[in-house]
């Protein structure tokens, strides 16, 4: 019999960029509404590198959001990173855990790392304290092709980093490919990773069905179908190394459609819809829970969440578009029917 409802503990969401200003308060309540913690990305315009800073920005999305939504925030580590300040920020609970973005992997990274060889100091100090590293894992190395990027940095920087920081916690963000899947799942314990919501559902056709369509672009980019389907086998494997994170990317419609756009997929409003339809497809339902609402929290050596939600069998339309002050968001899924609907 087909399951008519899930009910189940609130989950978190262990990537999401939020922005700031008007954007910001335009997709936080999406975010609020599903999720009760969210890991937030550092990449503003300037990013954020210092305790301050992130504590500012958290009070803004706090705002911005409304009660019972806790952001977890996260610092930008650079070629100047300070470890002083990284366990400073760590120690006073302003982050938990430093996003590394390779130098120009994607969007406002350009203040990024150049060189792994230069945050040594910062993460000594991050595996001595137990401050998580979430990392980016593509190459920019513009010789190597932009399909095989994922799979190049584990051979050229991740490999090198267990090794190096036996003990520091790795997060392995929107793994992309097979040999991402497969390298986590047979990896160490401190290594882990989470999983969007479009790489389960998307190949790389779908950027180029009909025509270029620019809201299926984000970064790592979408793979060949085998891939999808072994991150779609990692996300039901029931393996704690595998967590929900959406990496909702709202960028607004007329910086996506024009003829350099952005990268960022914005699946905030319907992203327990979007990932539960994948579970049911691959019969996994009962491993639903544990993906959205209990890996996540444990890799963290976070508490999992009180309260439940609940989800029901029955359609979602999503909408072709979503305001967002004077422009839109052309969110994942736009117009079409998806089906479950959270209901509380
Ligand atoms: O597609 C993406 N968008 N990938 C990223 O890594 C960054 C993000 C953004 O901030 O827009
Ligand atoms: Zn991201």
């Amino acid at each position: 019999m087909q399951t008519q409802s899930l009910t189940i503990r609130r989950p978190d969401d262990w990537h999401l960029h939020l922005r700031d200003g008007d954007l910001l308060s335009a997709v936080a309540p999406y975010s609020a509404r599903q999720f009760a913690r969210a890991i937030i990305m550092p990449n503003l315009l300037p990013p954020v590198t210092t305790a301050s800073a992130a504590d500012a920005y958290r009070s803004r999305i706090r705002a911005a959001a409304g009660e019972g939504f806790e952001p977890l925030m996260t610092c930008y580590l650079t070629d100047q990173a300070d470890p002083d300040e990284l366990e400073r920020g760590f120690r006073e609970g302003i982050w938990v855990a430093a996003k590394l973005y390779p130098a120009n992997a994607t969007t406002n990274s350009a203040h990024g790392v150049t060189d792994i060889a230069r945050l040594r100091p910062a993460l000594e100090r991050m595996q001595r304290i137990g401050m998580l590293l979430l990392v980016h894992g593509e190459v920019t190395d513009p010789e190597i092709d932009i399909f095989d990027r994922e799979a190049v940095f584990i051979d050229r920087v991740l490999t090198g980093l267990l090794r190096d920081y036996p003990e520091l916690k790795i997060v392995f963000e929107h793994i992309t490919t097979a040999d991402a899947a497969k390298f986590v799942a047979e990896g160490p314990s401190q290594l882990a990773a989470t999983i969007t919501p479009q790489h389960l559902h998307l190949n790389r056709n779908a950027l180029f069905a009909g025509g270029i369509r620019p809201h299926a672009y984000c970064l790592p980019v979408v793979k060949r179908e085998k891939h999808r389907l072994a991150v779609r086998a990692a996300a039901v494997s029931g393996s704690p190394k595998f967590f929900l994170g959406t990496d909702s990317a709202p960028h607004l419609r007329e910086t996506k459609e024009t003829g350099c756009g952005c990268a960022g997929i914005f699946n905030a409003p319907h992203a327990l819809e979007s990932y539960l339809t994948v579970f049911e497809e691959e019969r996994a339902l009962d491993r639903f829970e544990a993906f959205a609402s209990e890996h996540g929290a444990r890799f963290y050596g976070l508490p999992l969440n009180e309260g439940t939600i609940t989800l029901e069998h029955s359609p979602t339309t999503v909408a072709e578009a979503v305001d967002a002050g004077a422009s839109t968001l052309v969110p994942f899924h736009a117009g079409e029917t998806l089906a479950w609907r959270m209901t509380s």
